[in-house]
């Protein structure tokens, strides 16, 4: 099956064509990083327009990397989010018109399931084939949850952010400290040459009372009251502390957070995998650490290639077949169904 998916719920405008929800023959994507850079965030208004102007351009791209004409297509898989409402609306739309137009199956993926599902996509050794249940740490600019995944389509949201996402804390941080957005690779590569114990910032919510939901607003403010009580970053630096460990010892807090609620996840539900998603699992620190922590403990990782770990559209597709595979063999009757 041949799956043409449509990812604009956020800035990037992407296309692409996968195989039985595995294999990539495409995966355009288009990001609007350029645009919205001088305002230090997304400006929605901006993003829709810009994602009207690229949607056709980038889905013709896809079917040509790909090698397909759209009549080869089985099906059409699309976010519809969530995501800002003038983004998801232009990849709607494209998406309606083209499955109407070859009279195939559109497919409704969830933002945060697509993520979730960049973890099927090929090259994965087959040591790393996924098994249920396991626990998929999705980290992005907008979410930051703990998913208990029993099967396909079968998931629990057992922790979350009651504030901010952690990629959301790293942009912030990035913005107050004018470095560039977004936040969160910069910080990566400036946090590589730091220490990460130079500044002791407090792990939010890491006590065993809050299980397993997160905060990053609290440690976000950490960082900027550090600052502005050394007044502000100029004094801060000339005073010889360096940008490179006030970033590395922000993003030894996030990370310490992050996996330590992730083994807790693992343990609380029996799991034996731990698997990434979004934005921030591109996040060298939390890769490295999660890795080294949960297999000391007997726990396999997955991670997702680095392209498929932000916004891109292979991973709607893969969401989108394993949809409607089981949309055909798994209905069952509910005596009690509700709309
Ligand atoms: O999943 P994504 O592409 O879009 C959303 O669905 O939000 O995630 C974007 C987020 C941004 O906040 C960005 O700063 C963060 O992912 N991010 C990272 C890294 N690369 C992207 N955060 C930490 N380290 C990175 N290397
Ligand atoms: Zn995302």
């Amino acid at each position: 099956m041949f799956c043409l998916a449509i990812e604009t719920s956020c800035d990037e405008t992407a296309a692409a064509v996968v195989r039985d929800g595995q294999e990539v023959l495409s995966n355009v994507i288009a990001s609007q990083i350029e645009f919205h850079k001088k305002y230090g965030g997304i400006v929605p208004e901006v993003a829709s327009r810009l994602h009207a102007e690229t949607i056709s351009p980038i889905i013709l791209e896809a079917l040509t990397r790909a090698g397909k004409e759209l009549s080869e297509i089985d099906a059409v898989a699309v976010t519809f989010g969530p995501g800002l409402v003038g983004s998801l609306i232009v990849g709607v739309s494209a998406a309606k018109a083209l499955a109407w137009a070859i009279k195939k199956p559109l497919i409704g993926v969830n933002h945060l399931e697509g993520h979730i599902y960049a973890n099927f996509l090929t090259p994965i050794p087959q040591s790393q084939v996924l098994s249920f249940p396991f626990i998929c740490l999705l980290v992005s600019g907008g979410h930051t949850s703990l998913v208990l995944v029993r099967g396909h389509g079968n998931y629990e949201t057992i922790g979350r952010t009651r504030d901010d996402a952690a990629g959301e804390a790293y942009d912030k941080v990035a913005r107050f400290l004018k470095i560039g957005y977004p936040g969160g690779p910069i910080i990566d590569k400036l946090a590589k040459e730091g220490n990460p114990k130079a500044i002791q910032f407090k792990r939010p919510m890491i006590e065993e009372e809050f299980g397993l939901d997160f905060s990053f607003s609290g440690l976000k403010t950490a960082v900027v009251n550090f600052v502005n009580k050394a007044g502000g970053t100029e004094n801060l630096f000339s005073g010889g502390t360096r940008l490179v460990d006030l970033c590395a010892s922000f993003q030894a807090a996030v990370v310490d957070v992050l996996v330590e609620k992730s083994l807790k996840a693992a343990k609380q539900h029996h799991c034996q995998t731990i698997a990434l998603a979004g934005g921030v699992s591109a996040n060298s620190a939390l890769r490295q650490e999660l890795k080294a922590k949960a297999e000391a403990k007997g726990i396999v990782v997955h991670i997702p290639p680095l392209e498929y770990c932000t916004d891109n559209a292979a991973m709607i597709a893969c969401a989108g077949y394993y949809k409607s595979i089981n949309s055909s063999f798994s209905l069952a009757p509910i005596a009690s169904a509700r709309i």
